[in-house]
């Protein structure tokens, strides 16, 4: 089980520091659950040297498939493992939706992160407007097809996130059962370990998500950014491993 904090555009360098220290207090021991927290780029660093030693893993939230170049604004594979980052999450719907990422760059971004031996959040998930109109597993076959033609044998490294539009930061979540049936749907059509469920996970709805089939784990938004909730989720996802 893979429990990834997304914390979008907040928390600075200082904040992340002490965000990570509270954590390591809160959290203790977390063999039964990976813990991923992917702040924004500069402050990478701060959370890097706050949980080395602790197995909780620093992601990013984007990295560029290009060695290095003219891309400003991007960050490329090597400078992040220059930086002690683990992973990256890629295809976010923020980046589809406001800064115009498409299937094939996150398929490229992905692809390249991986070769780099980077793990990768590969996220994917319909609107509401296509789930109305019944298209969400046409949308999913297409997002996760981009992905599966870059990366036709995924490894453990490869985890898809299953984030509806919808359910992102609108405090509305997917049903546990629209949750499996979208994820059993993604593992039918594509080899994938792990497929993380992502929409406004918080503590209250953790277990019954969590403890379904093919949910392998949550891509955290909102809930990430206080130690408690983020804690009180990362603490569900052990028990569940435990049980
Ligand atoms: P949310 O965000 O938990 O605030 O809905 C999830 C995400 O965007 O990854």
């Amino acid at each position: 089980m893979l429990i990834a904090g997304n914390w979008k555009m907040h928390k600075g360098p200082g904040e992340t520091a002490a965000f990570c220290a509270g954590l390591l207090e809160a959290l203790g021991d977390v063999s039964d659950v990976e813990v991923v927290v992917a702040p924004t780029f500069v402050s990478v660093h701060a959370a890097v040297e706050e949980l080395e030693d602790s197995g909780i893993r620093v992601y990013a939230q984007n990295v560029h498939w290009a060695e290095e170049g003219a891309y400003t604004g991007e960050v490329s594979r090597s400078m992040l493992i220059a930086s002690g980052v683990a992973g990256a999450i890629v295809g976010h719907s923020e980046r589809r939706q406001y800064f115009g990422e498409t299937d094939e760059s996150t398929a490229q971004r992905a692809a390249a992160a991986l070769e780099a031996g980077l793990g990768v959040i590969a996220c994917v998930g319909e609107t509401l407007e296509e789930r109305e109109g019944d298209e969400t597993e046409a949308v999913l076959r297409r997002q996760v097809g981009a992905i599966a033609e870059a990366i036709p044998e995924p490894d453990a490294a490869l985890s898809i996130a299953y984030e509806p539009v919808w359910a992102i930061g609108t405090g509305k979540t997917a049903t546990p059962e629209m949750a499996r049936e979208a994820h059993t749907l993604i593992k039918g059509f594509y080899p994938v370990e792990r497929v993380l469920y992502g929409g406004s996970v918080k503590p209250e709805n953790a277990d019954e998500l969590l403890s379904q089939d093919d949910v392998d784990g949550a891509l955290v938004g909102g809930a990430s950014l206080e130690v408690d909730s983020f804690t009180a989720i990362c603490e569900t996802a052990a028990r569940l491993t435990r049980s």
